[in-house]
């Protein structure tokens, strides 16, 4: 197994105080202020740790049992793995990035050197954000190869030092696509053990608020 990383962001005594603010703060409220400074996955993982960063990105909307196998498997292929949830509200996301991070890391829990984090703009950037060498993806069937070698060859031209790698679905998930899963879902199919039980619960709840406001 992987042993648990340290957490090896050290604060300086200027930093602390920099981001203490001067009104006796309640510890909750110092807390939350160095979560809005640091990333969530800066938090969680080792920071300028030698080894490989992959990042996993994707839009999860929402996270399927097969994003779970890749996210699983590469977490055993690299020093840490950061999942990167695109926040691109123009492709009418069913699930906000906060909503998608939160059904994340409600599975990513067991595997420590995982985070969850997320994105705008191009990969390359924030892979270049993290000092990550590796963009980590899954290729389900022949369908997803063109695709997904015309964004490896975008991406490397962009940034020719990330290199882009790909894994093959587990073959028991290969069918698995998060469309699919909202499309059978609403119109009352059983998605049981194509999704994590947290992801179809709130799959419940996000559908029925939608039949009430007649969506
Ligand atoms: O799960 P998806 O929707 O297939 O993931 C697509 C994703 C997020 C990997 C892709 O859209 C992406 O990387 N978007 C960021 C914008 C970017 O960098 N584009 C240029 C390189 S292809």
């Amino acid at each position: 197994m992987y042993p648990a990383p340290p957490v090896t962001r050290i604060f300086s005594l200027t930093t602390l105080v920099s981001i203490v603010p001067a009104v006796s703060p309640s510890p909750a409220a110092v807390f939350a202020t160095i979560v809005t400074i640091i990333p969530e996955s800066e938090i969680r993982l080792p920071r300028n740790s030698r080894g490989v960063t992959a990042i996993y990105p994707g839009s999860f909307d929402p996270i399927t049992n097969g994003h779970l196998d890749l996210i699983q498997r590469g977490s055993r292929l690299f020093d840490r793995l950061i999942v990167s949830v695109l926040r691109n509200e123009t492709k009418e996301p069913l699930f906000s990035a906060a909503e998608r991070m939160a059904m994340l890391n409600e599975v990513v829990g067991k595997y420590p050197n995982v985070a969850v984090d997320s994105f705008a703009g191009l990969l390359v950037d924030h892979a270049g954000r993290h000092s990550a060498t590796v963009l980590l993806r899954g290729i389900r069937a022949i369908s997803d190869y063109e695709y997904e070698l015309q964004m490896a060859l975008m991406n490397r031209r962009l940034n020719p030092g990330l290199e882009t790698v790909f894994l093959l679905a587990n073959e028991a998930y290969s069918f698995i696509s998060s469309r699919l899963v909202k499309e059978v879902f609403a119109l009352g199919g059983n998605i049981s053990g194509l999704v994590p039980p947290s992801v179809e619960a709130r799959l419940k709840r996000r559908m029925s608020q939608l039949k009430r406001k007649g969506a």
